[in-house]
């Protein structure tokens, strides 16, 4: 039985005062939680949020970090500044990486080794353009973001990656793929596990689908077989949005 993993992705939100405000309300909320937990705050917000989280049973992640472990990188930011911050976890490969910011798979692929060399867990974000939807091609899309990703990626380090399925139009649009539709490339990703690292290693890692998580669908999606979380963007940014999509029961 696989746990399940929700993890708030803050993007470019939040001051420290606010972070700090919904990071302690979280805390609170969600002491009594079954489920695994992360939130993700800007960088500005690491050294604010981390102190708070201290103890609690919530992950402190970080958004993207430098292929490179340090250097003349104006502008980045480098695995050793996000662990000295007591960073445990990294949100990598997201598609507004991808899309805005033209990140492709090779350079996500070394930031993925990277952030495992130094002892991180890493969510490895796949998922495919609607144009790429639209010609029956979402599942060949994820499966080559997931191939590329995971090279040379050792099995003994896989149960410290998770895989999240963000369909790109699904994300902040407020269209969510059906729950039928989400299993079945999430059960694809699955398949593409195993051929890479065998059944035993598929069937433990957790793969969370991410794309307008509302409380109200929220449930529906992670009764699917292969949905074993999720990624919320905007529905993190409150505790009275984030709370009852990390309770679901
Ligand atoms: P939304 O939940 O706002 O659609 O964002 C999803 C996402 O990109 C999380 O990483």
């Amino acid at each position: 039985m696989r746990n399940y993993y929700i993890a708030g992705n803050w993007k470019m939100h939040k001051t420290r005062g606010e972070a700090a405000a919904l990071a302690q309300a979280l805390v609170a909320q969600l002491k009594n939680g079954k489920h695994k937990y992360l939130v993700a705050p800007s960088f500005t917000a690491l050294e604010t949020v981390g102190p708070l989280l201290k103890g609690s049973n919530i992950l402190l992640g970080a958004q993207n970090m430098a292929a490179a472990e340090q250097g003349a990188h104006t502008g980045e930011v480098s695995v050793l500044q996000l662990k000295d911050l007591g960073v445990q976890a990294v949100i990598l490969g997201h598609s507004e990486r991808r899309h805005t910011y033209q990140e492709d798979d090779g350079l996500i692929n070394k930031k993925v080794k990277l952030a495992l060399q130094h002892g991180l867990e890493v969510i490895l974000c796949v998922g495919e353009l609607l144009s790429e939807r639209e010609a029956g091609n979402a599942e060949g899309v994820c499966e080559t973001q997931t191939v590329q990703g995971l090279a040379g990626v050792a099995v003994a380090d896989l149960p410290r990656v998770t895989i999240a399925y963000e369909p790109v139009w699904a994300i902040g649009t407020g269209k969510t793929a059906t729950p039928e539709d989400a299993d079945a490339i999430h059960a694809s990703i699955r398949q593409v596990v195993a051929r890479l690292y065998g059944t035993d290693a598929a069937q433990q890692i957790l793969i969370q689908y991410g794309g307008s998580v509302k409380p109200d669908n929220a449930a529906q999606l992670m009764a699917k077989e292969h949905i074993d979380g999720a990624l919320v963007g905007g529905a993190a940014l409150s505790a009275d949005t984030f709370v009852p999509i990390a309770l679901f029961k």
